[in-house]
């Protein structure tokens, strides 16, 4: 339970992540309440990904630990975790879809892998889960034969396919036309609504984000900077929020990331 009362499907707590001596994920504590959406937001290269492939088990934490239903995600064996990710469904950056397969098959994948169902029955269900993101006219195409904005929805499709209680999106929204904008606000706001689905978004779109957020934390440098519901973030007075939600481009948050002085790169020509 969190603090108002509602149940927690994820809990992270105090979660360290480092890549060689690289720090990614400092000491980091979320909630995520079941059946609300909850957003993750913050500048590029922040950590949000990494927190992503943290609570779906593909990284290991250095310190602290993930509960995922009360499971603490990172002690199960690797078959166990199979299992659990199947109630979780990922929506990667890139729609990765696979490249040589029809999208019919692509949906059909999770199906002819993780279940024993028949054809019959994997055929109606493809058909239902594009018919939610409004593609069954595409059955048969090729993933190169669709628009950025189709293969992502196709991919949403594929991601439902077992019925997931958690979607995970990361950067849903990006190049993606303001009608598609529009169509997977709507489809997130459905998953949510009509089927309870616990939702969390990473993204740095903050217009679309306030639409849709139940809570949000913003994320920087590895860090949560600021937590709470769209008018707490508003109100913060914290100045790295502030430049983030009003797209400052220079200010508590630096533009350049990390580089010895450029001076010396200059000098260090060979
Ligand atoms: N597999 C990896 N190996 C090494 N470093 C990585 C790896 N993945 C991410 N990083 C580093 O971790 C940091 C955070 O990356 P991450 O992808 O989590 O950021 P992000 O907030 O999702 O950024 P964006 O908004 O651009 O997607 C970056 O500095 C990146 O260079
Ligand atoms: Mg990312």
């Amino acid at each position: 339970m969190d603090d108002n009362g509602h149940k927690t499907c994820i809990s992270v707590d105090g979660v360290s992540y480092s890549w060689f001596d690289k720090q990614i994920c400092n000491n980091i504590s979320l909630k995520i309440p079941k059946g609300k959406i909850t957003v993750i937001m913050g500048p590029s290269g922040t950590g949000k990904t990494t927190v992503l492939r943290l609570i779906g088990g593909q990284l290991y934490p250095a310190k602290g630990r993930i509960l995922f239903n009360d499971v603490d995600i990172h002690k199960l064996s690797y078959k166990e975790l199979l299992k659990i990710r199947e109630e979780m469904g990922l929506l990667f950056q890139s729609a990765a879809l696979f490249s040589n397969i029809s999208v019919f098959d692509n949906v059909a994948f999770p199906y002819r892998e993780h279940t024993n169902m028949s054809k019959e029955m994997i055929y109606h269900l493809v058909n239902m889960k594009l018919e939610v993101v409004g593609l069954r006219g595409a059955r048969d195409l090729m993933p190169n034969e669709l628009s950025g904005g189709m293969a992502r929805r196709i991919a949403i499709a594929r991601a439902l396919a077992l019925d997931p209680s958690l979607m995970m999106f990361d950067e849903p929204f990006v190049g993606q036309d303001p009608i598609t904008v529009g169509i997977l606000i709507k489809l997130m706001e459905q998953l949510n609504k009509i089927l309870g689905m616990t939702i969390i978004i990473v993204s740095h779109d903050v217009e679309e984000c306030f639409k849709l957020a139940d809570y949000l934390y913003i994320m920087s440098g590895g860090k949560i900077l600021g937590e709470g519901t769209v008018q707490d973030i508003q109100g913060s007075k914290n100045g790295h929020v502030q430049q983030f939600i009003n797209g400052k481009p220079d200010g508590a948050i630096p533009f350049h990331y990390t580089a010895q002085p450029f001076s010396e790169d200059i000098l260090n020509v060979c």
